[in-house]
């Protein structure tokens, strides 16, 4: 029997069942048959945080990365008894299994030669273990959650980490609103590659010449459901991203003999064509894992890989004092909180309706931690105040590290309130923060603003680093910023006028 067929016979084995997956665990634990496994998993990672993806990589399971020229992924090769580590990184969104790269891939003149090749690529395809990866992994997944189509997300805003509008905009522009995506391709829509055209096979189409036979199957369904994504950036491709997913995804239904069904799917097949270089993979996460600690969200909540990436920048170590002065809904210092416990974390915001957001979250975090735990004393180093950045009632220089989002003036403020804003918070900022060992990693859109506040404070801050970064489609910006050794002299102190906190 081929490598191919054993893990159709596998698959198809597979009772689905509403309780299938406590079945195949116990009755046949795929973990034993595939020790030693290695695999090539793929990861898609906020663009711009790519190489803080590698190195958390590189930290947490020894494994070297490649950093793809498609912007927003890494690959790194683990055994498959790592796949629960590989579920623990912060660092990263979605993943998937490899089953296949292609470096140069060699696309033919016509667009029907091009589809005929991918529809003969299904069953040349190296399945097997990416499939014995995908079964194992089914027990790490999240509790499956019905798919709501985007038309009827009444949600959106949770989804946007972005400031600006401009995510709606894109997916009314290319025609995205229809029923077939959901909000996980709008993970990947938000995520690197904006330029990136996105399709599904699209169920119904397949399944529309559905017969007797299939109703039956339905209430006793005994094949797998899936789907295929496809993700194409490049302009040099005589054929759309929806050609691409519909004529592959025939063919592997045709092989698998697995059934499309593009919300309830079991196995979603992904196919990424960046320029000339293609990777079909399978997923490994139902929906990203940037949304782990929000429960209450804002308007422009932050994502919490986004987060881990800006905390990650400004290297904390033990007992550091770590603070967001605009932390709106807590995202970066609830993600500091439980990846840095270590450090204390304090979230502050002006408006009382982001404070009370930051305290929920907070709230629903340690909640779930106490459950999961078993301990009612589980707490959380963290704490939410309201306050005014401009004046902030810390002690002269008593922080470590300070992590902001700040208003990008679209969604969030105004560009012209931005102009007194950012000179009069960066001010403050040099004065809480401890001179020579200080450091910042402040996220802003507004880069011009932005640039020339700092340039009035070269005495307080120096520039080390700049990561460009993607969010929901604007292009932004993370500034790291070092506390020079000079000491802080507020105006005001000079005038005797300041609270001496
Ligand atoms: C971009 S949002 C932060 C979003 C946050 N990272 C999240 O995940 O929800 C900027 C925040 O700055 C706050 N803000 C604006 N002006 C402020 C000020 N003078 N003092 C404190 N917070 C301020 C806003 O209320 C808003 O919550």
């Amino acid at each position: 029997m081929s490598d191919v067929q054993e893990a159709t016979k596998q698959l198809l084995d597979v009772n689905l069942h509403e309780n299938w997956r406590a079945i195949q665990v116990t009755e046949s634990d795929p973990r034993s048959e595939s020790e030693h496994l290695q695999v090539t998993i793929g990861a898609t990672v906020p663009t711009g945080f790519e190489q803080t993806a590698a190195d958390e990589v590189r930290e947490k399971l020894g494994s070297s990365c490649k950093i793809s020229k498609d912007r927003g992924k890494i690959y790194f090769d683990i055994s498959v008894e790592s796949l629960a580590q590989v579920h623990c990184l912060r660092s990263v969104d979605n993943l998937f299994v490899v089953v296949k790269e292609f470096k140069d891939y060699q696309f033919k003149e016509t667009k029907e030669e091009v589809l005929k090749d991918f529809e003969e690529l299904a069953g040349k395809l190296p399945w097997s273990d990416p499939l014995k990866v995908w079964k194992i992994n089914t027990s790490f997944k999240k509790k499956k959650t019905k798919r709501k189509k985007i038309n009827q997300n009444s949600g959106r805003e949770k989804i946007d980490n972005g400031q600006g509008d401009k995510t709606d905009e894109k997916e009314d522009k290319k025609g995205f609103t229809n029923n077939t995506l959901d909000s996980h391709i709008l993970d990947y829509y938000e995520n690197p590659a904006i330029k990136e055209e996105i399709s599904t096979l699209v169920g119904d189409d397949l399944a529309s010449s559905k017969d007797e036979k299939d109703e039956k199957e339905e209430t006793h369904p005994k094949v797998l459901k899936f789907r295929v994504t496809c993700n194409r950036a490049g302009e040099k491709h005589c054929f759309s991203s929806n050609e691409a997913a519909r004529d592959f995804g025939g063919a592997v239904q045709d092989y698998f003999k697995w059934k499309a069904d593009m919300t309830n799917f079991d196995v979603e097949v992904l196919l990424n064509i960046h320029d000339n270089e293609i990777v079909v993979g399978i997923a490994l996460t139902e929906e990203s894992l940037h949304r782990r600690n929000i429960t209450h969200f804002g308007p422009t909540t932050l994502r919490s890989t986004l987060a881990y990436g800006m905390l990650r920048l400004c290297a904390p170590q033990p007992a550091d004092i770590i603070v967001d002065p605009m932390c709106g809904t807590g995202a970066i210092p609830i993600e500091g909180a439980t990846e840095w416990s270590n450090c204390y974390h304090i979230a502050g915001d002006n408006n009382p309706l982001a404070v009370n957001r930051a305290a929920n979250n907070i709230s629903s975090l340690l909640t779930k931690s106490q459950i999961k735990e078993g301990k009612v004393s589980w707490s959380l180093p963290i704490d939410a105040v309201q306050w005014d950045i401009c004046n902030l009632p810390l002690r002269t220089g008593s922080v470590d590290i300070i992590v902001t989002d700040m208003p990008f003036g679209k969604r969030m403020g105004s560009k012209k309130r931005n102009w007194n804003l950012y000179p009069a918070c960066l001010r403050e900022m040099s004065r809480v923060c401890k001179p020579g060992t200080g450091r910042a990693a402040l996220l802003t859109q507004d880069k011009k603003c932005f640039t020339k506040a700092l340039s009035g404070l070269g005495h307080v801050w120096r520039k080390a680093h700049t990561v460009w970064v993607n969010i929901g489609g604007l292009h932004a910006a993370v500034y790291l910023l070092k506390r020079t050794p000079q000491a802080f002299v507020h105006p005001s102190e000079q005038d005797g006028e300041r609270t001496p906190w």
